[in-house]
């Protein structure tokens, strides 16, 4: 069997910088015509000329013969002010603007402690169509870990909405049945969902032993939650795109006493969603979670190219090089149901 699609999109990556880039780029590029790339660098990317020059790194390790477009966002710390916004704006390929709760996850220490300070940045946002990309947590150390995403959207994330209600927002990487109803109830709002969330529950990370590489954050849930992550990308609703969240680190930094939250998926990502669509009986709308939906929030035309799936299995290799190391890959030594044809 085999699946022809207008060839996707990843409106959620992480690539990195450095060296590393010769891995991420391509392993991303080979599925996917652009992708949103994240700005949590050290130091973060928060200028117009951070993000064209971060931006000129990526393009140089696309490989030759493939066509790639990073989509850069810039990363909203204290002091990113209306101008930058403006800025922005006029050019073309800065497409959102990325909020990191400080504390949050990885490289957020630049993030911002409370939106209060940040209206007259959020408003030119609102003034000239940027969207403002949310990692939905709360970071209050008395806040359980598993509730910090539906905590985020009654105390953060509804208020901010209700005082910008031109902001266009997309919640990234949602985790749970109650991100799914927040977004159906904003019709205006867009949010990401990965494969691994798709994929996995809280079990599969902590039963039978604990798996450090099914450990990212937002943090896998109960798996009513993965039903309703399920259900809402295969939903046909076009609100829910596909974002990976894949978000590369080198292995001893996952096997460690303090493992860094991130699962490396750009490599076969798209794979592992046709098999979640497959098993939902739902692949007529991969197409639209993958191809479409993104496109029509970002007000960006849809790829012209194709990409064909088709039914074959093939084992995924265990790693990848990572700068002088390696970085595990998710479902690394199993075997996958789809191929890249
Ligand atoms: C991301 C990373 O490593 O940059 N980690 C993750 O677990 N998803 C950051 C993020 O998106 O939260
Ligand atoms: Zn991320």
């Amino acid at each position: 069997m085999r699946l022809t699609l207008i060839q996707p999109d990843d409106w959620h990556l992480h690539l990195r910088d450095g060296s590393v880039l010769e891995t991420t780029v391509p392993d991303t590029a080979q599925s996917f015509a652009r992708a949103i790339v994240m700005p949590n660098l050290k130091p973060p990317v928060a200028s117009v000329e951070a993000a064209k020059a971060y931006r000129d790194r990526i393009l140089s390790a696309v490989p030759e013969g493939l066509h790639f477009e990073p989509l850069m966002t810039l990363y909203l710390t204290p002091d990113l002010s209306p101008q930058t916004i403006k800025a922005a704006s006029e050019t073309d390929f800065i497409h959102g603007v990325k909020l990191y709760p400080k504390g949050a996850t990885t490289n957020s220490d630049s993030g911002v402690k409370s939106l209060d300070g940040m209206m007259p940045t959020l408003e030119a946002m609102a003034q000239y169509g940027l969207p403002l990309l949310v990692h939905g947590e709360v970071t209050e150390r008395e806040i359980d870990i598993f509730d910090r995403e539906a905590v985020f959207i009654e105390t953060i994330l509804a208020p901010l909405m209700q005082r910008i209600p031109t902001l266009r927002v997309v919640l990234e990487h949602i985790t749970t049945k109650d991100s799914v109803d927040f977004v159906k109830a904003h019709p205006e709002m867009g949010a990401t969902i990965t494969a691994h969330h798709l994929i996995y529950d809280r079990n599969d990370m902590l039963a039978g032993g604990i798996r450090p590489h099914l450990y990212c954050l937002p943090i896998l849930k109960r798996s009513l939650h993965r039903d309703a992550l399920v259900e809402a990308a295969t939903s046909g609703l076009p609100q829910f795109f596909l974002g990976t969240d894949s978000a590369p680190h080198a292995v001893g930094d996952k096997e460690s006493d303090c493992g860094c939250a991130g699962c490396y998926t750009a490599p076969h990502a798209l794979e592992l969603y046709a098999e979640v669509f497959e098993a939902a009986g739902r692949l007529d709308r991969l197409e639209g979670f993958a191809s479409l939906f993104g496109p029509a929030f970002y007000r960006l035309p849809v790829n012209s190219g194709t990409i064909t799936l088709e039914k074959r299995p093939s084992v995924v290799p265990m790693s990848r090089p990572f700068g002088d190391t390696e970085v595990r890959l998710l479902r690394g030594g199993e075997t996958l149901t789809w191929s890249i044809a």
